[in-house]
C-alpha cells in the first residue's frame, strides 16, 4: 500500500539518524525502557497522523465535491416515489372535443384551476432536503422540515396567470401591456406574465414530449386531416396531486427568519459550462 511505503521510512529514519549522531551510550535498563516507550509513542503518533489525514482528505473531498450532472438520470426529487405512468389521450380543444376547462371565466373555473395546485408548497424532511441538487431553507417553527415546491404546480400556477391575463375584463388585476409604455399598475402583472410565458416555454422544451400527432384521411373532406386526439405517455397527475396534498405546508412560512444548517449540496458542473 502507498501509505505503508510513505510512512515506513518516517518511522525508521529518525531513529537511525538519532543513533548515528548521538554519542554511543551503554544501553541501560532505563534507556531500553524509554526506547520502547519512544517506539510505542511514535507508532501511536503515526497511526494518529494516518487517521487525521484520512478524515482531512474525506472532509476536503466532501466540501469541494463536484459532480457530473448526469443527463441519463432524473435528478432526485422527494416526489419520484409518486411517479407512475399512464397513457392519456388529450382533448383536442376544438368544438366537439372540448376539455372541462374550456368554460368562460367564473368562480367555477377559478376553483378548478386552484384545485390543480393550491397545495403546491410542501414540507419535506431534512434527509430529503439534503438529497436535492439545490439547497432549500428550513421552515421556522417546524423543526427538521424544509420548504419545497414541485415545478409541476408552479407551471400550473403560471399557466393560470397567463389564462387570467387573456381575460382582462374578468381579471382587471391581471391586465398586461404588450408595449413598453405600460401604466404603472400594469407593471406587476406584465412582468409576472412575462416570467410565466417564458417559464412554460422552458418547461415544454425541457420535457420534450415525443408523442406523435398524426394525419388521417377524411373521405368527407377529400383530404388528410391533422389529428390531435392521440396517445401520450403521461405521469399520473393524480398521484403527484396526492403527494402534494400529503406534504402540503399548512402553517404560514416566515421568510424573514434565517436558520443555519449543515447541508452541503454538491457543486454540479455540466457539459455546457
Ligand atoms: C404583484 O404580483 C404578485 C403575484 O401575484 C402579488 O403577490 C403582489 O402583491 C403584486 N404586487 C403588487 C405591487 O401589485
Ligand atoms: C372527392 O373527390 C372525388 C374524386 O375527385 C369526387 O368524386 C368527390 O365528389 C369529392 N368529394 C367531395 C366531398 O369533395
Ligand atoms: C442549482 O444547482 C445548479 C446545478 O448545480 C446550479 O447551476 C444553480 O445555480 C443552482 N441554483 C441555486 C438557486 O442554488
Amino acid at each position: 500500500m502507498a501509505k505503508d511505503q510513505e510512512y515506513h521510512p518516517l518511522m525508521s529514519e529518525p531513529s537511525d539518524e538519532a543513533e548515528s549522531s548521538l554519542p554511543p551510550v551503554k544501553p541501560t535498563w532505563t534507556s531500553k525502557l524509554s526506547r520502547t516507550v519512544l517506539v510505542i509513542l511514535l507508532a501511536i503518533e503515526t497511526l494518529a497522523l494516518i487517521v487525521a489525514l484520512f478524515f482531512l482528505l474525506r472532509r476536503t473531498h466532501h466540501t469541494t465535491c463536484t459532480m457530473e450532472l448526469d443527463p441519463h438520470r432524473v435528478l432526485y426529487s422527494p416526489a419520484l416515489e409518486a411517479v407512475e405512468h399512464e397513457v392519456q389521450v388529450y382533448n383536442v380543444g376544438f368544438t366537439g372535443d372540448l376539455s372541462p376547462f374550456q368554460i368562460p371565466s367564473s368562480p367555477t373555473l377559478d376553483g378548478m384551476w386552484n384545485d390543480l395546485y393550491n397545495f403546491g408548497i410542501s414540507r419535506i424532511t431534512k434527509d430529503e432536503a439534503a438529497r436535492l441538487p439545490n439547497k432549500t431553507h428550513a421552515i421556522p417553527g417546524d423543526d427538521g422540515y424544509y420548504i419545497a415546491e414541485l415545478d409541476v404546480f408552479h407551471n400550473l400556477h403560471c399557466l393560470n396567470k397567463v389564462r387570467m391575463a387573456l381575460d382582462p375584463d374578468y381579471y382587471p388585476d391581471w391586465c398586461i401591456s404588450t408595449t413598453n409604455n405600460w401604466i404603472p399598475s400594469q407593471k406587476n402583472a406584465t412582468e409576472h406574465v412575462s416570467h410565466c410565458v417564458d417559464w412554460i416555454r422552458q418547461s415544454i422544451m425541457c420535457t420534450g414530449d415525443t408523442s406523435v400527432i398524426v394525419w388521417q384521411w377524411e373521405n368527407f373532406m377529400n383530404a388528410s386531416i391533422v389529428k390531435g386526439n392521440v396517445a401520450h405517455t403521461c405521469r399520473k397527475f393524480d398521484k403527484l396531486q396526492d403527494w402534494g396534498k400529503e406534504h402540503m405546508l399548512h402553517m404560514a412560512y416566515d421568510p424573514t427568519v434565517h436558520i443555519e444548517d449543515d447541508i452541503v449540496v454538491p457543486i454540479f458542473h455540466n457539459n455546457f459550462d
